[in-house]
């Protein structure tokens, strides 16, 4: 192939404990089912990262690690060049993920029968987060419009009462693939600090941007915003690292920055692995360029996608993202049910996508998750999988 990229390189994943593979079969009653399911990406990480990780295996002594400082003037030099964002090292808190990381955010800062809202289709384990520590989940689900979504202020604000204390925001959003513009973000800031909510906002998929696009922290609207949010970021999905579980929090309010280390600590979740610190710095250090790259193949990719199901499978649709590597398909026009829908994918075209209402029953019951962050010729084996089977059912 012409131009030929390291992200074209197809490099089997099968037998190295992946859930994407390996684990693909038994969770969907499938066989030799084409994973294009779990947010992952079929890509090495950048080579800098790979070296760092062999160097510091080779030395062989994996005893408890500690801070290093040189980790904090990556993330802030990070967030200045990408997000325009000024952070201190002092507000920044490491963990193991981002999700076990909201849990506790979630139990030192609000209370049981407390309200959280969260804008639905939405990330599937937001929901958990919320009922499995007994507060009570609101929706407040985003406008479809038939082709891209938005954010629901009305109902937003009518929905907050007195036992609402928390929102948690998803920026860019998964799985509907929006970047939130400034407007957007000052409406929803503006509505948070009127009811005194506090926010965890999710900005795990910050770096994957299609062109034109910019995201916006929602802590870097305004000291007031600033003060009551937790900003939670990684570099897990930017460069493939999720195995590794690293994150880390900003919070630029020392009282709830004190609160939730206090927390951490209590919980034993004060330390992350001898690799986490060291692979955040040196993507954040030396990964440039490669997510430059990276972000032009994941845009050929959904090109790629978006031709090939406007030629042949119409009755599918794509919503535009704007950002993440997972796309969004609304396939309310092939006429079947979400669970004849899951099983004719699963059993006919073989392929495992994230099925729709998993990010919420009604608003997800028409659509499926595609992740196309794999080379293109999975892409192409997956298409041409879905294809088959949609001419099959003569669709
Ligand atoms: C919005 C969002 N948050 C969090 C995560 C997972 O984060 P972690 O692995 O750090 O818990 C994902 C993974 O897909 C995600 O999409």
């Amino acid at each position: 192939m012409a131009n030929e990229t390291v992200f074209d390189q197809v490099i089997n994943r099968k037998g190295t404990a992946s859930a994407k593979w390996d684990y693909v079969d038994t969770l969907y009653k499938g066989n030799d089912l084409l994973p294009m399911w779990v947010a992952d990406m079929d890509f090495q990480a950048p080579a800098p990262v790979i070296e760092a990780i062999q160097s510091r295996a080779a030395h062989g002594i994996f005893g408890y690690p500690t801070h290093t400082a040189s980790v904090d003037k990556a993330v802030q030099s990070w967030a200045k060049r990408h997000y325009n964002w000024d952070i201190d090292p002092e507000d920044l808190i490491y963990t193991s993920g981002i999700v076990p990381t909201i849990s506790r955010i979630i139990e030192a800062f609000t209370n049981e029968k407390d309200r959280i809202v969260i804008q639905t289709p939405v990330y599937h384990p937001f929901y958990d987060l919320v009922t499995n520590n007994k507060r009570e989940l609101i929706k407040n689900p985003l406008i479809y419009d038939g082709t891209s979504y938005k954010m629901d202020f009305a109902q937003l604000e009518s929905g907050i009462d007195s036992r609402t204390k928390m929102l948690i925001l998803c920026n860019p959003h998964n799985p509907v693939g929006r970047v939130w513009t400034k407007e957007e973000l000052e409406k929803l800031a503006q509505i948070c600090v009127a009811n005194d909510l506090l926010v965890v906002s999710d900005e795990i998929h910050a770096d994957l941007l299609y062109e034109g696009f910019q995201h916006i922290p929602i802590a870097s609207l305004s000291e007031e915003m600033a003060s009551r949010t937790f900003t939670c970021l990684a570099p897990s999905k930017t460069f493939n690292l999720a195995g590794i579980q690293t994150s880390y929090v900003v919070i630029k309010n020392s009282v709830l920055r004190a609160g939730l280390k206090k927390h951490l600590t209590l919980n034993f979740m004060n330390m992350t692995n001898s690799f986490a610190e060291l692979v955040t710095e040196v993507a954040y250090n030396q990964g440039e360029q490669w997510l430059q790259e990276l972000r032009a193949y994941i845009q050929g990719n959904e090109q790629y996608v978006r031709r090939y199901v406007e030629t042949h499978m119409p009755k599918i649709s794509l919503v535009k993202p704007e950002g993440t590597y997972l796309l969004w398909l609304d396939c309310s026009k092939l006429g079947l049910s979400a669970n004849e829908r899951k099983k004719w994918l699963v059993e006919e075209a073989r392929v495992a996508l994230n099925h729709g209402p998993m990010f919420g029953k009604e608003e997800g019951d028409a659509f499926e998750r595609m992740n196309i962050a794999c080379p293109r010729k999975t892409i192409q084996e997956g298409l041409e999988r879905i294809k088959k089977a949609y001419v099959q059912r003569g669709f």
